[in-house]
């Protein structure tokens, strides 16, 4: 592409508005015109590693010829059709069928959206269904944690714990209360006399569940590590506490797995690394490792139990146009069908581990406060003093640009780095993320 080519481009993308846009941050866009593996081929000749797997979701790498082949099959097939009315297509019941028990037991019933904000939503709205139907209209509140990202749409963005992202979009829909996260590199909340930080934000949900009435709350929702708030792994004991208050309580438990589901953290699903279940579970992303738009939820068998009770006139009214896309459920399949043949799972345990130890390397750099992770997904925290914890946004901004120049994709979130690289990444590869991430440190030192 000659500069005249990628002017008159940056000119006409101008006609369309980006994703959390401001114009002033859009500006130098890098035109990505190919992938192969791990690896992304901009139009000016740059090769960078892809540090992010897209947006935390190309788990099976790009160029993947065996979901081309799959989403042109079924295309050429029958791309798509109604799932309403009686009406359903193969692809979507062999993998429903394909993901009953998949990844919890007892959570055996599979509906279908297009990504992650609509699976959030759907989950709420089935949480809210679920209590109507158990005779308590009253429970619509949803607990979330300060810091969690769940989504776009209205009630995701609310849900969502992020003011940024609630700024110009309010007034806030009524129900949605937020609680410190446990965050062991810097908890929010106070910590009472000898509690584990996890002792301590399980605490904060029911005091929140006493405060605002348990007959008012729907559900609580949390991402098992969360992704956009600066990759958090939560300490071992606060899940099965979690789990113990909702039950205590009788608040659903929704987990949002649409960056930890399908083998990221080094289990199928994230919540095993704790052994606790969810009463419904949104998935999304790497179902199709970004191939296809598609994501779902996965409803308990006690949930799908009240549906079928159900008078005509209590029906579930909901649903979208590309619920159970045909050709979206077929790539879904196949994708399924690699990321076992290629045991997705063991390898982000183990190339985790590997990328965690290169990258706590780098806390020799000053800035550097704290490195964490789970399986393929690490956090770099960047702050300007290592004792105050000083959070350094500017200074993560930096090395981000840097990285990039040394050919590295990561993803700047305030003053953390994130890295979640596709899934299909060598150990080779691992070592030149933490090579290039160190190159790019000590440039900007
Ligand atoms: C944890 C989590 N939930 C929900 C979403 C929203 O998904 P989507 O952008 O597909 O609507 C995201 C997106 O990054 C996410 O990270």
């Amino acid at each position: 592409m000659t500069k005249k080519d990628y002017e008159s481009w940056v000119e006409k993308d101008k006609k369309q508005l980006h994703p959390t846009y401001h114009p002033k941050s859009h500006v130098d866009p890098l035109v990505i015109e190919r992938g192969e593996g791990v690896w992304l081929y901009t139009a000016d000749g740059q090769k960078i590693l892809d540090g992010m797997a897209g947006l935390w979701n190309v788990n099976a790498g790009y160029g993947r010829e065996e979901l081309a082949k799959a989403a042109y099959d079924q295309m050429k097939e029958l791309a798509f059709t109604s799932n309403f009315s009686g009406m359903t297509n193969l692809p979507s019941t062999l993998l429903a069928d394909r993901l009953a028990g998949f990844a919890y037991e007892g959570l055996n019933t599979t509906f279908f959206t297009s990504g992650g904000s609509e699976s959030n939503d759907s989950a709420f709205k089935t949480a809210r269904y679920y209590w109507k139907r158990k005779g308590k209209p009253g429970k619509y509140k949803v607990i979330a944690r300060k810091g969690a990202y769940h989504g776009v749409t209205l009630a995701t963005t609310f849900a969502t714990g992020l003011e940024k992202y609630h700024t110009m979009f309010g007034p806030a829909p009524e129900g949605f209360v937020h609680i410190p996260a446990p965050n062991p590199y810097r908890y929010e909340g106070q910590l009472k006399n000898g509690e584990t930080i996890g002792q301590a934000a399980a605490r904060e949900l029911e005091e929140a569940i006493l405060r605002e009435g348990a007959d008012t709350v729907a559900a609580f929702i949390a991402e098992p590590v969360m992704g956009v708030g600066g990759v958090i792994v939560p300490p071992d004991d606060y899940f099965p506490l979690i789990r113990s208050v909702c039950d205590k309580h009788e608040i659903l438990f929704i987990a949002d797995e649409v960056i930890t589901g399908f083998g990221r953290t080094g289990e199928w699903f994230a919540l095993k690394h704790w052994n606790v279940k969810p009463d419904i579970l949104a998935f999304a992303k790497a179902i199709t490792s970004g191939y296809a738009q598609l994501g779902g939820i996965q409803l308990s068998d006690e949930i799908r139990e009240t549906m079928e009770s159900a008078a005509e006139s209590e029906a579930y009214m909901h649903g979208f146009t590309y619920s159970g896309h045909a050709m979206a459920c077929a790539v879904g399949l196949k994708n399924l069908e690699i990321m076992e043949a290629e045991g997705y799972p063991k390898r982000a345990k183990e190339l985790g581990s590997r990328l965690l130890d290169g990258l706590k390397s780098l806390e020799e750099f000053s800035f550097v406060g704290n490195v964490r992770g789970l399986g393929l997904v690490c956090g770099v925290e960047i702050v300007s003093d290592k004792d105050s914890k000083t959070a350094d946004p500017a200074m993560a901004m930096k090395v981000f640009k840097a990285a990039q120049q040394h050919g590295l994709r990561s993803r700047p979130l305030g003053n953390v780095l994130a890295f979640s690289p596709p899934l299909s990444i060598n150990e080779e590869e691992v070592d030149e993320i933490v090579k290039r991430l160190g190159a790019a440190m000590d440039s900007v030192v």
